[in-house]
């Protein structure tokens, strides 16, 4: 009896490490993409490259769909607008639940009002 509890714990164990999340999936196409390479490991921002992480969901959402038609804000926007064409809207949406739930552990970021989170750091 002990053996077959046990025996159920880690199979569902398992299942429950195979289901992925959608922030998951998020992460995982954020590093296998290199976005990490202009926007920073934490999604912190790197140089003029905006920060993403901490930012709302529906605004990262709506920029990554702007983009994925050629529309974005600076002359740096040729930059990231092949990074937005490549993506799906499922991806762009795994993509925006993940930044939105990761901090960039800058302390000093976490203290912008929410008006201004919407706008671009450049
Ligand atoms: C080569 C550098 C580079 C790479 C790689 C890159 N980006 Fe960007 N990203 C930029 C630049 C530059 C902008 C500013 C675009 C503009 O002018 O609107 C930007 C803007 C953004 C924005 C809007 C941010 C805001 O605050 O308005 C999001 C979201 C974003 N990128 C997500 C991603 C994701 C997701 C990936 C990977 C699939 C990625 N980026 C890869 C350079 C890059």
């Amino acid at each position: 009896m002990i053996v077959r509890s046990l025996f159920l714990s880690i199979i569902l164990t398992v299942f429950s490490i195979a289901e992925v999340s959608p922030a998951e999936e998020g992460e995982k196409i954020y590093f296998s993409m290199g976005c990490y390479g202009c926007h920073g490991v934490y999604g912190e921002g790197v140089n003029n490259f905006p920060k993403l992480a901490g930012k709302s969901r529906i605004y990262l959402a709506k920029r990554l769909m702007e983009l994925k038609k050629g529309m974005g804000h600076t002359p740096q926007k040729e930059m990231m607008i092949p990074y937005a064409k490549a993506l799906s809207e499922k991806e762009i949406e795994s993509l925006s639940i993940f930044l939105a739930s990761s901090s960039s552990k800058d302390s000093e970021s976490l203290e912008v009002p929410e008006d201004v989170l919407g706008g671009s750091n450049l």
